[in-house]
């Protein structure tokens, strides 16, 4: 199809501006919609028919003719022009090259505005799965290696200061939970975003009979948007999927910001494998874990695209615009990068080790089994808050005499408070706080362990 056929052009004189052409074009990055837009204009054509718009040979010629394209797609085939400005019209002209007058009809009763808001939602509900997958499989690693740690202990730090023990496992199950919420936010964003905006035209619908329950139904969504105004311009569902790969990838980057330090000498808590890592150009010794840094640097690409979006749609008079297009723009690239950190996350969890007896050699440092002694105070009938200074003074006085509070002897003890008698030493030490860990959720064996046994059946299902 030469410029001067094209129908949408015979209101302007003169050829497009090329300068113009390349810059309001999208093929560029919404041919990727490609699917999604055959399976959204064969929906529309079935309806068509139905609504006796078009006839059945003229369905079926464009459905052949769409199948044609799509495969000409798929096998790199197809050629596509930019001049088409987007993939709803480098598919439409195609078709309407390959046969001729059926193809004319097909853009009955529609428009790009309610197309490409149709291609977006299913496309993201798609790609909603394909992030909810990886979620699920950087579970299940996450929970493997917390198996092999449920009686390994970790110090566990709050204001990044040692705060009280909790076994590996507890430490590794956080996780989990986190990128849980990862997993209801999306589920939630697809439930929300699965209504059907196919039909709204350009923004006032149509005066042709256009059956939209019918192409909803087809497309599986659960039912038609009530106001067509609303639905050509609706791009909430973007910001909100936007917005959860932000969070994702903000929990992402709490991983790889703790492992970064976990693997450093100065830790020295865990061994990533080689093959995780880089080396340097010009320090020979070095093995540095570039790709949790990357994990931890790409939240910036992801941040920016929830700005992006947010600011995209902010202000816009209402119905259609074309900033809308600018959209995808953000989406695509926030969703491109999750899926690489959590396969990348993935890999790394997988392909690590805590150093358990280096981890437990150290243990010693930080009083970790401060708080547990205040509780063992609060069994003897002390009032917390006096069992607080109490555990205190004995904290620092250990930190002059440069010795834990299980080397104080029991006069020493008894020196703060009668109330502290022999059975206090069973109290201290971070295995056995540890395993005393009373309360549902807390950092220990026990704890931890419920929550690998229901996770482990969890994880079997998809919900
Ligand atoms: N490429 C456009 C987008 O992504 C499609 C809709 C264009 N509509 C229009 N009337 N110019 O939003």
């Amino acid at each position: 199809m030469t410029q001067k056929e094209r129908s949408w052009e015979k209101r302007l004189a003169g050829e497009p501006n090329q300068v113009m052409m390349r810059f309001v074009e999208s093929l560029s990055f919404d041919q990727r919609l490609y699917k999604y837009d055959i399976q959204g204009s064969i929906a529309h054509a079935a309806m068509l028919c139905e609504q006796s718009l078009i006839t059945s040979d003229e369905l079926a010629a464009i459905k052949t003719g769409l199948s044609d394209i799509q495969q000409e797609i798929e096998a790199g085939t197809f050629v596509f022009d930019y001049k088409d400005e987007d993939i709803h019209m480098a598919i439409e002209s195609a078709l309407i090259a390959k046969i001729g007058a059926p193809g004319e009809k097909l853009h009955t009763g529609r428009s790009r505005n309610d197309q490409v808001a149709t291609d977006i939602r299913l496309w993201m509900r798609e790609q909603i799965t394909v992030i909810q997958d990886k979620i699920r499989l950087l579970q299940q690693a996450l929970v493997a290696q917390a198996e092999k740690y449920t009686t390994a202990l970790l110090p566990s730090y709050t204001h990044f200061q040692r705060a009280q023990p909790v076994v590996v496992a507890a430490y590794l199950m956080s996780f989990v939970e986190q990128i849980q919420r990862d997993f209801i936010r999306f589920q939630n964003c697809a439930g929300l975003l699965n209504w059907s905006p196919l039909g709204s035209g350009a923004i006032a619908g149509s005066t042709l009979p256009i059956d939209r329950d019918a192409t909803a139904r087809s497309l599986g969504f659960n039912g038609p948007t009530a106001n067509s105004i609303d639905s050509v311009s609706d791009r909430d569902f973007c910001a909100e999927f936007t917005f959860d790969c932000a969070l994702l990838s903000a929990h992402l980057s709490r991983i790889a910001e703790d492992w970064i330090i976990y693997s450093s000498s100065e830790f020295g808590f865990i061994h990533i494998d080689d093959t995780l890592c880089t080396c340097s150009s010009m320090m020979p010794q070095k093995k540095n874990p570039d790709a949790l840094e990357l994990v931890r640097g790409k939240t910036g690409t992801v941040y920016g695209a929830l700005m992006a979006m947010m600011t995209i749609l902010k202000a816009q008079p209402s119905g259609y615009n074309r900033d809308l297009q600018e959209d995808k723009v953000h989406v695509f690239q926030a969703s491109d990068t999750i899926e690489a950190c959590l396969d990348v996350m993935h890999a790394v969890v997988n392909n690590t080790t805590f150093n358990v007896e280096h981890i437990e050699a150290g243990l010693d440092a930080g009083f970790l089994d401060a708080t547990a002694l205040a509780e063992y105070l609060v069994i003897k009938g002390v009032p917390f808050r006096k069992a607080h200074g109490i555990v205190g003074t004995l904290v620092s006085q250990c930190e002059q005499a440069r010795c834990k509070l299980s080397d104080l002897g029991l006069d020493q003890f008894k020196t703060q408070s009668s109330a502290i008698d022999e059975d206090v030493y069973s109290y201290l030490g971070p295995a056995s706080v540890a395993k005393r860990y009373a309360s549902a959720g807390a950092g220990g064996p026990k704890q931890a362990q419920t929550q690998i046994d229901h996770w482990k059946t969890k994880l079997t299902t998809r919900n």
